[in-house]
Formats: structure tokens, sequence, C-alpha cells
């Protein structure tokens, strides 16, 4: 596992991620989906499990869920479980919100 930085420091992530608006970070190649909410910050692989489409094209609904811009299903942007009962759940990655910034765990 390795941790890498995203932001700066915790202001600077707070600030970059605004309220349920996914934002997009490509790391090694892996495009990966970040969204913070009042239930905390969240980050997926972009790419919808479905089909392939990007989930950071997609929006967050009150029951924190990314939707897809292609097909419509919904995934739980913090455990991954797939909503709509027809594809598999998203991958989550760990993150960690620190004073000197904001950190992904990738696997
Ligand atoms: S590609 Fe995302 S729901 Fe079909």
């Amino acid at each position: 596992m390795k941790q890498i930085k995203l932001f700066d420091s915790r202001e600077k992530a707070l600030e970059n991620l605004i309220e349920n608006k996914p934002f997009t970070v490509s790391i090694n190649g892996l495009k990966i989906c970040l969204v913070r909410n009042n239930s905390g910050i969240s980050a997926f692989k972009s790419t919808c499990p479905h089909a392939g489409a990007s989930l950071s094209e997609g929006f967050v609904n009150f029951n924190n869920e990314i939707v897809c811009p292609l097909h419509g299903y919904r995934f739980n942007i913090f455990d991954g479980s797939e909503k709509s009962g027809h594809s598999c759940e998203l991958f989550i990655y760990g993150l960690e919100l620190r004073d000197d910034g904001l950190f992904i765990t990738l696997r």
C-alpha cells in the first residue's frame, strides 16, 4: 500500500473540494474522483463499474450516492455499494485528512 499526498494542508483540501461537486485527480494513470459533503470526504475510482462512464461527470444525491451520467446507476460514495441492483460495487480508496494535507492510500 502506498500513501500519496493530494493537497498540502487541510485548508487547501477543503478549499478545493466544493461540497457535493465531484473533483477528479489523476495518479499514475488512474482517474480518481473525490467528493466532500457534510458526511465526510470520499475517494473512488472515476470509472463506472457498469460500462465505464466517467462518474466525475455525475452528481451526488442526498443519500450520499454518486449517480452515473450514462445510465443513472447509483453507488454509495463511502462504502461503494451499488444501489440500483444491476451492477457491481464501486472501488473505494482510503483517505486521511490531517493538518498537513489530504492523503490517499493506493492498493
Ligand atoms: S456506465 Fe455507469 S451506469 Fe452504465
